[in-house]
This record gives C-alpha cells, sequence and structure tokens, in this order.
C-alpha cells in the first residue's frame, strides 16, 4: 500500500512525540519533510528521524515538498493561516488544538475549510483515543448507563511543573486556565453528552502560588456548564497536583456512570511498603497520553488513506474554544454567561 507523505510543522514539546510517532510507530506514515523557525529542531529532523527535505518557511514546504499532508505543531496563533496555506497547496491537514486563539479566527478558519470539502482537516483532541475514553463512549452509545446527563471532569497538571511555568512568563501569555487546560475536558463533556452547552458559570483561587492571580489568572478553576438538553458538565481545572498528573472523569446516566481514572495510576503495580500501600501516578501528558497521540494520527493516516471524513473536525474546535471563552469571562466578571454559537 501506497505510504501517506507527510510534512511535519513544529518541532518543540509536543511536535517532537508527534514526529516520531509518524516516524517510527504508524507504518502507513512516511515523514518526508519538517519545518521549524529554530536550526536546532531541524538538525534534530535531519540527524535523529532522518528527514531530508527540511524548511524554515511552512509555505515554502507545503509548496516545494514531496508530501501528501502536513500536520501542525506550532504555536496556536500559527494555527489558521498555516492550515489555510496547506489546504491552497492541496494537502490533507491534521492540526493540533486549538483551531485558534480567538472566536472570530476559529469561525474565518471554518470558512476557509468549507471551500476545501474534498480534503481533510482533522483537530488534535488526543482524549477521545485515549482508549479507556473511547471505551466510556462505546458504552454510553450502548446504552450502558441510561441518558448521561452529568459530567465531571478533573484537569490538574503536576506541582512538580509549575515553578518552571511561572518562571519561563507562560501564565500571561497562555490565555488563561479556561483557554489553555480546560478546553480538553470541554471538548470531552460535548462529545459524551452530545450537546452544546448554553451558559456557564465559573471561579478561581490561587492559594499557593499568588502569580496566577497576579497575572490575572487562576491556579485552580472550576466552571459549572448547562447544556442545550438540559444535562451538566464540571470542571475543575488546576496546577499544583502534588502527586502526578491527575486526569480524571465520570459520567453520570440514568442508569448508572462510569469513572475514567479515579486513581490517575501509572501502571497496574502497587507498591507495599514502609509507606503503606502505594500507586505510583502518572507524570505527565505525554506518559498519560502517549497511545492516544499515536491513535489520533493513524486515525487521519486513515482518512486520507481510504478518503473518508475524521471524525474530530473544525467545528468541535470552534465550540470548544466558544465554551472555553465563556468560562473565561464567568471567572472574570463574575456572572453567569451565555456562550455563543
Ligand atoms: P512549543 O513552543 O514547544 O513548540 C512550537 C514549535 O513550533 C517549535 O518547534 C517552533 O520552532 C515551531 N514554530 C514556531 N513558529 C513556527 C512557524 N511559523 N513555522 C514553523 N514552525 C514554527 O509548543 P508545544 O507545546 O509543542 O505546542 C504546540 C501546539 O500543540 C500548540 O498549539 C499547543 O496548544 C498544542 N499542544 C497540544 C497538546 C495536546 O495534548 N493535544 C499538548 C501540548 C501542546
Amino acid at each position: 500500500m501506497k505510504r501517506v507523505k507527510i510534512g511535519i510543522a513544529g518541532l518543540g514539546r509536543l511536535g517532537r512525540t508527534h514526529a516520531q510517532n509518524l516516524a517510527f510507530k504508524i507504518p502507513q506514515a512516511e515523514l518526508t519533510a519538517a519545518c521549524s523557525i529554530v536550526d536546532a529542531e531541524l538538525d534534530y529532523a535531519k540527524n535523529e528521524l532522518g528527514i531530508t527535505e527540511l524548511y524554515k518557511d511552512f509555505s515554502e514546504m507545503v509548496n516545494k515538498a514531496d508530501i501528501d499532508a502536513v500536520v501542525i505543531v506550532t504555536p496556536s496563533t500559527e494555527h489558521p493561516w498555516q492550515i489555510e496555506a496547506a489546504l491552497k497547496a492541496g494537502k490533507q491537514v491534521f492540526c493540533e488544538k486549538p483551531l485558534a486563539v480567538t472566536i472570530e479566527e476559529c469561525k474565518a478558519t471554518e470558512k476557509i475549510v468549507e471551500q476545501y470539502p474534498d480534503q481533510i482537516v482533522m483537530l488534535g483532541f488526543m482524549r477521545r483515543f485515549d482508549p479507556s475514553y473511547a471505551y466510556a463512549k462505546e458504552k454510553i452509545k450502548a446504552g450502558a448507563i441510561g441518558q448521561p446527563y452529568l459530567v465531571k471532569a478533573t484537569g490538574i497538571d503536576p506541582e512538580a511543573d509549575c515553578q518552571s511555568l511561572i518562571d519561563s512568563g507562560f501564565i500571561p501569555k497562555s490565555g488563561g486556565i479556561f483557554i489553555d487546560m480546560a478546553v480538553h475536558d470541554i471538548d470531552l463533556m460535548r462529545w459524551f453528552l452530545e450537546a452544546d452547552a448554553k451558559e456557564v458559570y465559573a471561579l478561581g483561587c490561587s492559594f499557593k502560588h499568588p502569580e496566577f492571580k497576579r497575572d490575572g489568572d487562576c491556579e485552580t478553576g472550576c466552571a459549572m456548564f448547562e447544556f442545550e438538553n438540559g444535562a451538566m458538565g464540571q470542571i475543575h481545572v488546576g496546577r499544583t497536583a502534588p502527586h502526578g498528573y491527575h486526569i480524571e472523569t465520570e459520567i453520570v446516566g440514568t442508569e448508572g456512570s462510569i469513572r475514567i481514572s479515579p486513581v490517575p495510576a501509572k501502571n497496574l503495580a502497587i507498591l507495599y511498603d514502609t509507606n503503606g500501600v502505594v500507586q505510583e501516578c502518572v507524570r505527565n501528558f505525554p506518559e498519560r497520553f502517549s497511545e492516544s497521540y499515536v491513535l489520533e494520527l493513524e486515525e487521519f493516516i486513515n482518512c486520507v488513506i481510504h478518503k473518508t471524513k475524521p471524525s474530530v473536525t473544525v467545528y468541535d474546535g470552534t465550540k470548544a474554544t466558544q465554551m472555553a471563552f465563556a468560562a473565561k469571562a464567568a471567572f472574570e466578571n463574575h456572572v453567569v454567561t451565555p456562550v455563543e454559537h
């Protein structure tokens, strides 16, 4: 079978994971080109991944490289114009979340994507591909918990990474915790409830690191959404989990409930020692979602090969962004805020 030739843009924190997966873990993909504005990252692509077509300019890559598709893992501000340039050059597109950093840009990008109905644009909401989340979705579809009416989603980054986040000056540039972190939980809520949110109230606090409050953000945020079908969504996002990377989700329905990783365990091993009975926690998102990153790109490659449409679209990107901005506004203004559609 012909392999899909890919060019990757961005080889930073997540880009390297995607690049390694494409180069070594997905047999139907062939990573033939790479683009980055950083020379050291292009050296990495050449030396570690064996890529020979290297570009510093994204437009040049999509127009000159021998590729069928691009995987965009650049800063979120670059996504809209890079999606457009790639589509214009006739390429299939996988783009990391978020679609864009404003609702206006999301909407404008939807319009551009609609001009290329025969091409694929898939967005990287990788949690949907996590085997446990996918299993929960299948169970819900099969009626195992009746009608789902509440999703409780917790996402807390490790305290071990928090100080470096503060020191790097990331917080004021992050868009705030509801935009930066909650968007994954928001996407899951929409997916499980198969509904869009109507309004939201949100609060935040910063007890451990006052720098978050100083920068107009919060280290812990809570939001409560009401959905158009009357269902509810509750989010707890934070930056200070002492035990590791805590991602936990519960979906409650009329006939039962499903909980995903109430103990965010590293593996199935349990250590019995002088500390008692200890189960270690996953440390970070690359560890927790390593399988999902491979599976989502496999779906993208399969869509390209079989000319089918991906399950995660730009519209999902816009909807999740709209809900995240409404939560941010609710937190900042202390009022129940409607979700724009
Ligand atoms: P990063 O800052 O570590 O890496 C960004 C990369 O883009 C760097 O290689 C940089 O050289 C390159 N770059 C910047 N401007 C460019 C341009 N104009 N053309 C080509 N390359 C350019 O960022 P990180 O953390 O890897 O995030 C990248 C994207 O992935 C963001 O949109 C972020 O929201 C998303 N992300 C998604 C995650 C998920 O779990 N789905 C997790 C982490 C990030």
